[in-house]
């Protein structure tokens, strides 16, 4: 019989890339994602027939049960809860790929550059799955999310990356050595591991984004080391994809954020920034009511939504709020920085949940460019989007681009108190002339902003 599989994986990675490309805009991404999961469904399937094929009921009972677990995961879990699902999502990847090397690595039958990219793709997914799960336990509260640190920390990482490495290749060399009577194989593992839970300890709750895209890119990679070593098309093609695609993601989300990869593994950012508080000018509150005023009288509004807006799942009453200035003849829009909030995409997901309508969703450079039409920006749970410290050198946002939120005729700005951003940089767009606060709760605040709208 003739094989089927390899003509199979190249037409399954051919619709796998086409789902990707529909992934690029919101309004295809849904279509683009089943695209994908049918072709990797398609992979997998065709899978069963490569020969030599043994332990069916095993992978049969494996499939079942981590379906039916991942299946019942990703229907309950909510949006705010999606960066710590995605995360041990990826840690399961990367294991699976650690996994897969492994066996490789014990039977130790291939040739030599098989089992080098074998023991690169078990170093990979070993560290992958260890610092996935660190990310994941910072990220669901179950641990500190402040970065763990200790003097001499990166020496002593670097240290266990080599003295794992030094084994695994020993172990190559010559798989017959023993430690104490173990198998070098072991401490590789284990070191590799250790890696992982090490490299991830110093980095801080709200960078943990970046970083699991880096773990992403190296579940990936890890991937097509395997794809390499078992000489398996499919498995190849979509881990160079995941690889390449995560580093993009990771470099975009780094230099949006304004901020090196390296200050980001190793800078342990997220502490507050103390400092005495040189900001001129005073904090003026307003009432829910006198902001009511202003919108309903306004022809232009930008709402500028930011982490706070997820914090408080505010964006369903936002989108009511829409509904009711749109009746009124009023132009709105949503200025979007790339980095809002704490995930790629995080505004435009939320937004794009309540109903509120893409068009109306704008990139960084166009919505700079309506701030000066527009009567009142709405800042909704944003600050360092919107800090203007980003343009002084010496700033820890320096560099950063910026929503030019201060060139509106007038701000709301919505938060419940005087909290920093992410980079714990004071921000004087608060005490600017043309900023009015309207403290509470985001969700609250808005619905005192619709109760006012619908009286006028
Ligand atoms: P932040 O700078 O984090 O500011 C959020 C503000 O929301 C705080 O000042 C806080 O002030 C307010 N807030 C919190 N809970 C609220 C609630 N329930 N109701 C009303 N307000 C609330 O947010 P941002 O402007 O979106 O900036 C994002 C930051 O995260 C950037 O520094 C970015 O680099 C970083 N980051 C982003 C990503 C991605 S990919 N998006 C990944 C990692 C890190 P109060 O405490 O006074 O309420």
């Amino acid at each position: 019989m003739v094989d089927l599989y390899n003509p199979i994986y190249i037409v399954a990675i051919g619709v796998f890339i086409l789902g990707l490309h529909r992934m690029g805009h919101p309004k295809t991404a849904k279509s683009g994602i089943m695209w994908s999961g049918f072709a990797m469904a398609a992979a997998v399937i065709i899978t069963f027939t490569i020969p030599g094929l043994s332990n069916l009921p095993l992978i049969l009972i494996a499939i079942a049960v981590g379906g039916a677990i991942g299946w019942f995961a990703a229907v309950r879990v909510t949006i705010a809860d999606m960066p710590q699902m995605v995360a041990i999502y990826n840690g399961m990847g990367a294991g699976a790929a650690a996994g897969v090397a492994s066996i490789e690595l014990l039977r130790l039958s291939g040739s030599f550059f098989d089992l080098a990219l074998a023991l690169a793709g078990a170093a990979i997914g070993s560290v992958s799955i260890s610092g996935s799960i660190i990310a994941f336990l910072k990220l669901q509260g179950w641990m500190r999310q402040r970065p763990i640190t200790f003097v001499g920390q990166q020496g002593f990482n670097v240290a266990i990356l080599a003295v794992s490495l030094l084994f695994g290749v020993a172990y190559l060399l010559n798989g017959s050595i023993s430690l104490f009577g173990i198998s070098l194989v072991v401490p590789f593992f284990v070191l590799s591991i250790s890696y992982g839970f090490l490299m991830a300890f110093p980095i801080g709750g709200g960078d943990m984004p970046v970083v699991i895209a880096l773990f992403n890119a190296m579940t990936g990679i890890a991937v097509a080391f395997d794809g390499f070593s078992l000489g398996n098309y499919a498995m190849m093609v979509a881990g160079i994809f995941v690889g390449a695609a995560g580093t993009l993601l990771t470099v975009a989300m780094a230099r949006a954020m304004n901020r090196s990869l390296a200050s980001v593994l190793f800078g342990s950012f997220g502490k507050e920034v103390e400092g005495p508080d040189t900001v001129k000018g005073t904090l003026k509150p307003i009432e829910a009511n006198d902001a009511a005023i202003m919108l309903a009288y306004s022809e232009r509004v930008m709402i500028v939504p930011g982490y706070g807006m997820a914090a408080a799942q505010a964006q369903f009453k936002i989108k009511e709020l829409l509904d009711i200035l749109l009746s009124r003849g009023i132009k709105v829009g949503f200025a979007i920085h790339p980095v809002a909030g704490r995930m790629p995409g995080h505004m435009n997901v939320l937004l794009a949940e309540a109903g509120v309508p893409y068009e109306l969703m704008l990139d960084l450079e166009d919505a700079n460019r309506d701030f000066p039409s527009s009567d009142v920006a709405l800042v909704v749970g944003a600050n360092d989007v919107v800090n203007p410290a980003a343009k002084k050198p010496g700033s820890p946002l320096y560099g950063m681009p910026i929503l030019d939120v201060d060139k509106a005729r007038n701000i709301i700005v919505l938060k419940r108190g005087t909290g920093k951003g992410f980079a714990g940089v004071i921000n004087e767009l608060f005490r600017n002339d043309k900023t009015k606060m309207l403290y509470g709760d985001a969700t609250d605040s808005i619905t005192k902003l619709i109760q006012g709208v619908k009286k006028l």
